[in-house]
This record gives structure tokens, C-alpha cells and sequence, in this order.
């Protein structure tokens, strides 16, 4: 099979090396891939957005499925734009991507079907907004009801701190129209869980659990980021946590998703978080996440492709999707400044020291080629050190080891990912 990838992060890098090993692909194309990508397939300058030249690409050079697995182009429709021209294709059309791309949408599903979930109510007016705070209890969360590169939340302490956030997202328009709509949302307090599924329209099979680090700094300090590192599976994800999402939880969303006329297809993924009151979710989104992914597929037995075939053809009862009984964690290196301003272009040294190694992966996030064709660092999270061990703990020694082997100028991570662990 010829398939093309869409995208160029540290997930679609941990999928590319998924898709490589399946027994199906012959050929793998990446539109527009990054220098790591670029390894092990055929990068093309195409860019994500570009639903034209994207489904003329796959036509041409008789491409057998697309996967794309990005948020912005799903809510867009590239599945449609694909469907349209007679092309297969792995993802989420856009009348259901609208479960991340609309936080307004997405809370009141789950209100009208029983999906438990942080009380809120949706504003499109800042003045109503303001006025609501007034009597609001603090700490209060604020969320840009559309895509903010996952940036749009806003956990607010005091009165003062949720007026100057409406202003932000609502009348100063920091995230666009991403914050046209806001979700004013009650603050819940628990462990984080995230759990992806596929989804085929009508059945589920879940992945095996993870958590990411969102703060940039030690001990969840400082601003949010895209993730700073990963760890899976979860210990606090027990067999008791499992059964109540499976009867409250994944189901009722895929059940509720096929009732609204907007049947799911690809990858979900549920932030969860376990509450005094029970695992409640934080959100969904439409895709694998990152870094999750970066440790979730390396642990993953059955085929790529298989299953992506199976959600595509509605045939996900029949597969039988396992997970190798190991443990994954994934340090993320970021560029010096990041989530704030940093510079680029820094030559990445110590790639080499991966080769060879089956239970290591440097996964390329931000990277590209300089004129001399070095490899340099092209945005604020760089790479994702993942190490698959025996158990949690060996698992993150050995990627905090292997974070050593490569190293740019300015390279910066947290010391913390996977501190958890020790209190499972
Ligand atoms: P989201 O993009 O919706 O996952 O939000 C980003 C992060 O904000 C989550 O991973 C949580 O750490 C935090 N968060 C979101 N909603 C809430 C909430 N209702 N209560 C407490 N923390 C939240
Ligand atoms: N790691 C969070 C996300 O992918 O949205």
C-alpha cells in the first residue's frame, strides 16, 4: 500500500513509525514531514491546509489512504475534501471533529446525553459573562470555545484574574474567534488521565492510558504548553476507573455522537479527570494527542493500518486491538524561551546515538534541514526521548539516560516527568 501521513510533529512521527512497520505499507509519503520523519519517508512541501493540492498529490501518485490526525484540518473537512474525490482516508469528517473544535458544542452534549462532566454555562456576550462572575465561586476556568493551539484555558483565582481573562479572550481577542464563545466552567481538582479510542462510527476500542505534564516547569509550575512529556500506562487508571468510564462515559459519547446525525469516526481522545466524584472529562479532542501518542503507539501490537481500515469500514468489533504488557515515557526537549519566545535554527547534535536502538525513539517535533543539511531546531518543542521498559519506573530512567545523548544549544526540559509514579 502507498500512504501519505498529514502533518509534522512528534505524533505524527511516533505514526509514521507505526505505519512503517505494518505489514501493509510499501510506501510512505509525509506532507510536510520534518527531518526526522524524513528518515523514514518521502517528505512533500505540502502544506496541511491545503486540501487542493493534498487530494491532487494522493491522486497522482495513486495513493491507497491518507491518515491525518491534526485538529486543524479535520474541523476543517479534509476528510470530506478527500471523500469528495474518491480518496480513503483515516481521520474525522468535520461535522464530528466539531467535538474539539467547539467546547460549546461539545458541553452540551454532554449535558443532554448524561456524560459527567464540570458544570458550566456558554457566553457569547463579554457583558452576561462579566456580569455571571460576579456571583461565581473562585477558582473559576475560562475556555475559548474554539481551537487555540490548546491554549485558549484560563484557571483563574480570583474575581479580578476571570475579568482581566474575559477581556482577554472575549473583547481583546488574544486566541481570534476562537474566543467569540466562552465556556465558563466550575474548577474540578484530581489526577489527569488521557484515554484515546478508536472509533468506527458505532463501536470503540480503547488504547492503553497515559498522562501528559502540561506546565513547562517542575512540579506543574508556569505556563501551559503543547505537553512536556508523557507517561503510559497510567497506574491511577485502575480496573474500577475503567468500568465506570466504560458504562458513563466512552459508549454514551460514541452512541450520542451517531443520535445527533455526527457519527465519529477516528480517533477520540477523552481528558479525563478522576474526581472525588468520579471521572468526569475535561475535554475531547478529535485526534491522537501529543506527546501521548509518543508513548502510547511504540507500546501498541496490532497493526496500524488494520485498524485504521477497520474505522473506516465499520468494522472495529473485529478487531482485536492489544497492547504489549510494558510501560513507555516519553521527556519532551524544548527550545530555550518556549511556551514564550526562542530562537530557531540551533544544530542538533548526538541524533546518531538513536540507531539501532529497538527500545529508544528520538521522535522529531520541531525540527528541519539548515542550507548546509544539518539537522536544526525548528520550533518550541523539539524532540520527544521515549524509552519502552519493563515498568514505569525503569522506563523513565532509561528515557531521562537517553535524553543525554543528543543535545542543541539552549535545550531544555523538565526533570519531573513521571514523578507520579512513585506515589502509585
Ligand atoms: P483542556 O484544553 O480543556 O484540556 O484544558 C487544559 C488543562 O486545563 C487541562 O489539562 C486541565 O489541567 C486544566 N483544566 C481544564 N478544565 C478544568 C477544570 N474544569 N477544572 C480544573 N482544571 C481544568
Ligand atoms: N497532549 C494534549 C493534547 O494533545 O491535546
Amino acid at each position: 500500500m502507498r500512504v501519505l501521513l498529514v502533518g509534522g510533529g512528534g505524533r505524527e512521527h511516533a505514526i509514521a513509525v507505526s505505519l512503517i512497520k505494518s505489514r501493509h505499507v510499501d510506501k510512505l509519503y509525509c506532507a510536510p514531514g520534518n527531518a526526522g520523519i524524513a528518515k523514514i519517508a518521502e517528505c512533500v512541501p505540502v502544506g496541511t491546509m491545503d486540501f487542493d493540492a493534498l487530494t491532487a498529490f494522493a491522486k497522482e501518485n495513486k495513493i491507497d489512504l491518507t491518515v491525518c490526525s491534526m485538529d486543524d484540518p479535520l474541523c476543517a473537512g479534509i476528510v470530506d475534501a478527500f471523500e469528495a474525490a474518491g480518496l480513503r482516508i483515516f481521520g474525522t469528517p468535520a461535522n464530528a471533529a466539531v467535538i474539539e473544535g467547539s467546547k460549546a458544542f461539545s458541553k452540551d452534549l454532554m449535558k443532554r446525553y448524561g456524560i459527567p462532566t464540570a458544570a458550566y454555562e456558554t457566553f457569547d456576550d463579554a457583558d452576561k459573562a462579566l456580569a455571571y462572575l460576579e456571583k461565581a465561586p473562585m477558582p473559576i476556568v475560562l475556555k475559548a470555545s474554539g481551537l487555540a493551539l490548546g491554549k485558549g484555558v484560563l484557571i483563574c483565582n480570583t474575581l479580578q484574574e476571570a475579568q482581566d481573562g474575559i477581556r482577554e479572550l472575549m473583547t481583546d481577542k488574544k486566541f481570534g474567534d476562537a474566543g467569540s464563545q466562552v465556556v465558563i466552567e466550575e474548577f474540578m481538582t484530581g489526577r489527569e488521565v488521557s484515554v484515546l479510542a478508536f472509533v468506527d462510527g458505532s463501536h470503540y476500542k480503547l488504547m492503553s492510558s497515559s498522562q501528559d505534564h502540561k506546565r513547562i516547569g517542575d512540579g506543574d509550575t508556569g505556563l501551559n504548553t503543547g505537553g512536556m512529556g508523557t507517561f503510559s500506562p497510567s497506574p491511577f487508571y485502575t480496573e474500577e476507573v475503567d468500568a465506570y468510564c466504560r458504562e458513563h462515559i466512552y459508549q454514551k459519547t460514541v452512541d450520542a455522537m451517531k443520535a445527533e446525525g455526527r457519527p465519529f469516526r477516528g480517533v477520540l481522545y477523552f481528558g479525563l479527570m478522576l474526581t472525588g466524584d468520579g471521572p468526569k472529562v475535561l475535554e475531547y479532542n478529535t485526534r491522537f494527542g501529543d506527546p501521548e501518542t509518543q508513548v502510547v503507539l511504540p507500546r501498541m501490537k496490532t497493526d496500524i493500518v488494520d485498524v485504521m481500515n477497520a474505522c473506516i469500514d465499520g468494522t472495529l468489533d473485529q478487531i482485536d486491538l492489544q497492547f504489549e504488557d510494558n510501560a513507555a515515557v516519553c521527556v519532551v526537549l524544548a527550545s530555550g524561551g518556549y511556551p514564550g519566545s526562542y530562537e530557531k535554527g540551533k544544530v542538533i547534535s548526538g541524533l546518531e546515538n538513536f540507531d539501532g536502538k529497538d527500545a529508544y525513539y528520538c521522535f522529531h517535533a520541531g525540527t528541519a534541514f539548515n542550507d548546509r543539511g544539518e539537522v536544526v531546531t525548528s520550533g518550541g518543542r523539539v524532540l520527544g526521548i521515549t524509552a519502552v521498559g519493563p515498568t514505569l519506573k525503569e522506563a523513565r530512567a532509561e528515557a531521562y539516560r537517553a535524553s543525554e545523548w543528543v543535545t542543541f544549544d539552549g535545550a531544555y526540559k523538565r526533570s519531573d516527568i513521571g514523578k507520579a509514579i512513585d506515589q502509585a
